[in-house]
C-alpha cells in the first residue's frame, strides 16, 4: 500500500528513441518497463521502423535484443545495411520459443527488447500453435511480467490485416500499455503511425513518416507533404486543417459527385467516416434543398490520412458542393468547422493553431466558425471569415470564386 502523496510521479524517466516521430507517438519516449504494441499490415514498415529505433538506442550505448521470428539474422542484416545501421550494441536472435528468448535476456541484460513478431512466438507451456490467440496472450502476459519486473521496455510487433483475419494483436490491446498502429495503405510512401492507447501519454497522436530507399524518414512538415500533389483550380477539392493529436495538419479533401447509374446511389468514402458523410448529405438535402439522392458521392482524403475529428465537416461539405456545381474553390482558402444537423456551424478546438498552420503554408484566408472568433492572437494580412451556417459558408465561397474569376461550370 502507498500513501497517495508519497507515490513517486517521476518513476518513469523516459528513454528517448531519438526518432522524433516515434517519440511523439509514445508521448516523449519509452517508459521503462512498458509493453508497447506496434501493429499494422504485413509489409507496411514495422520491422524497418523498429530496426531504426534499435539503432538509435544502440548509438546511445543502450544494448538492444532484437528477436527475429520471421526472418533470419542474415535477412535482418541485409535490411540493416540498406538502412545504414552500425548496430554496435544491437543483438539479434532468431528464436520463436519464448522461454529461450527469456534466457537470452538473462545473459544480455538489454535496455530494450524487440519481438518481431508476437505471432511467431510460442510458449512451451501451451500446446496450441504460434499465432493462436492462446499463445499470443500467454506470450504477451509473460513479457509483461518481464517488463514490469525488470524495467526493460518491450516492443511487440503484431500483424494485422484489414479484414481482421489475424485479429490476435487486437486481443492484446487491454494487456499492453501502449498501442500504436500503422494506418493507411501499404503501397503509399507516406506512412502514418497512430497512438490508439497510451497509459503514459496522450492517445490519438500521429507519427508521420516517408518510406525512402534508406528506410523511414521523419516528416517534420506533414502539411507540406499532404498538399504536395494538390492540383489547383479543380472542382471538388477543399483544404482543411485537422487537429491530429497535438498538431495541426493541412489536408486536401476531394469529392466527386456524379449522376448515379445504380438503383441506389453510392456513397464511397476513404479516410472519413461514411456515416458522417451520409449525415452531411442528408442535411444538405433538407436545409438547402439540394437533390443529391440520385447522385453517387465519393469522398477521399488525399495522402491516406484518416480523419476522425468533426472539425473537418465543413471542408467535406465544401468539397461536395464544389463538385456538385463543378466550381473550384479559391485555392488560397482553408475551411474548417463542425456542422450540426440544423446546418449550424459549431466552434472547434484550437482555431488559432489551425489558422497559424494555414498561414505558415502560404494560405491567405480561412473560413471558420463564427463562434471561434475573435482569435486570441491575430495574423497580419490573413483574412478570417466567420460563418454561422452552411448556407453562409457556401455563399462566401461562391462570392470569393466569382471575385477570383473562377466560374468554369454551369451553376445549378
Ligand atoms: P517491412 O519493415 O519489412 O514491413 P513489415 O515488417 O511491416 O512487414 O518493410 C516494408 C516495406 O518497405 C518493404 O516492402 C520494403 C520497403 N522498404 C523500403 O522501401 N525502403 C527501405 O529502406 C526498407 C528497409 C524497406
Ligand atoms: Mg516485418
Amino acid at each position: 500500500m502507498h500513501a497517495y502523496p508519497e507515490i513517486d510521479k517521476d518513476d518513469f524517466s523516459r528513454i528517448p528513441s531519438l526518432n522524433s516521430e516515434f517519440d511523439r507517438v509514445l508521448g516523449g519516449g519509452m517508459v521503462p518497463g512498458s509493453l508497447i504494441l506496434l501493429g499494422g499490415e504485413p509489409g507496411i514498415g514495422k520491422s524497418t521502423l523498429l530496426l531504426q529505433v534499435a539503432e538509435n538506442l544502440s548509438q546511445q550505448s543502450l544494448p538492444v535484443l532484437y528477436v527475429a521470428g520471421e526472418e533470419s539474422a542474415q535477412q535482418i542484416r541485409l535490411r540493416g545495411d540498406r538502412l545504414g545501421i552500425k548496430g554496435t550494441h544491437l543483438y539479434l536472435v532468431a528464436e520463436t520459443c519464448l522461454e529461450r528468448v527469456l534466457e537470452q535476456k538473462e545473459i544480455l541484460k538489454p535496455a530494450a527488447l524487440i519481438i518481431d513478431s508476437i505471432q511467431t512466438l510460442y510458449s512451451q507451456n501451451l500446446e496450441s500453435i504460434p499465432g493462436s490467440i492462446g499463445q499470443i496472450r500467454e506470450c504477451a502476459s509473460k513479457l509483461l511480467t518481464f517488463a514490469k519486473s525488470s524495467g526493460v521496455p518491450v516492443l511487440l510487433i503484431g500483424h494485422i490485416t484489414k479484414d481482421g483475419a489475424l485479429a490476435g494483436p487486437k486481443a492484446l490491446e487491454h494487456i499492453v500499455d501502449v498501442v500504436l498502429y500503422f494506418e493507411g495503405e501499404r503501397h503509399r510512401n507516406e506512412k502514418i503511425v497512430r497512438t490508439v492507447k497510451n497509459r503514459f501519454g496522450p492517445a490519438n497522436e500521429l507519427g508521420i513518416f516517408e518510406m525512402s530507399g534508406r528506410g523511414l524518414l521523419c516528416v517534420d512538415n506533414p502539411s507540406q507533404l499532404f498538399l504536395s500533389e494538390r492540383a489547383e483550380q479543380v472542382s471538388g477539392s477543399a483544404v482543411t486543417c485537422a487537429m491530429e493529436g497535438s498538431r495541426p495538419v493541412l489536408v486536401e479533401i476531394q469529392a466527386l459527385v456524379s449522376q448515379s447509374h445504380f438503383s441506389s446511389a453510392r456513397r464511397v468514402t476513404n479516410g472519413v467516416d461514411s456515416s458522417r458523410v451520409s449525415l452531411l448529405l442528408a442535411m444538405l438535402e433538407k436545409r438547402l434543398g439540394l437533390h443529391l439522392l440520385g447522385s453517387d458521392v465519393y469522398v477521399n482524403v488525399a495522402g491516406g490520412l484518416s480523419l476522425t475529428e468533426p472539425g473537418v465537416d465543413l471542408a467535406i461539405l465544401a468539397a461536395i458542393m464544389s463538385s456538385f456545381r463543378d466550381r473550384p474553390l479559391p485555392g488560397n482558402t482553408v475551411v474548417f468547422g463542425e456542422v450540426g444537423l440544423a446546418g449550424e456551424i459549431r466552434a472547434v478546438g484550437f482555431p488559432y493553431s489551425r489558422v497559424k498552420e494555414a498561414f505558415n503554408l502560404g494560405f491567405e484566408t480561412a473560413i471558420l466558425p463564427k463562434k471561434n472568433l475573435p482569435l486570441n492572437e491575430s495574423l497580419e494580412s490573413f483574412s478570417l471569415v466567420g460563418v454561422s451556417s452552411v448556407g453562409e459558408c457556401l455563399g462566401h465561397l461562391d462570392g470569393a470564386a466569382t471575385r477570383a474569376g473562377i466560374n468554369d461550370g454551369e451553376d445549378r
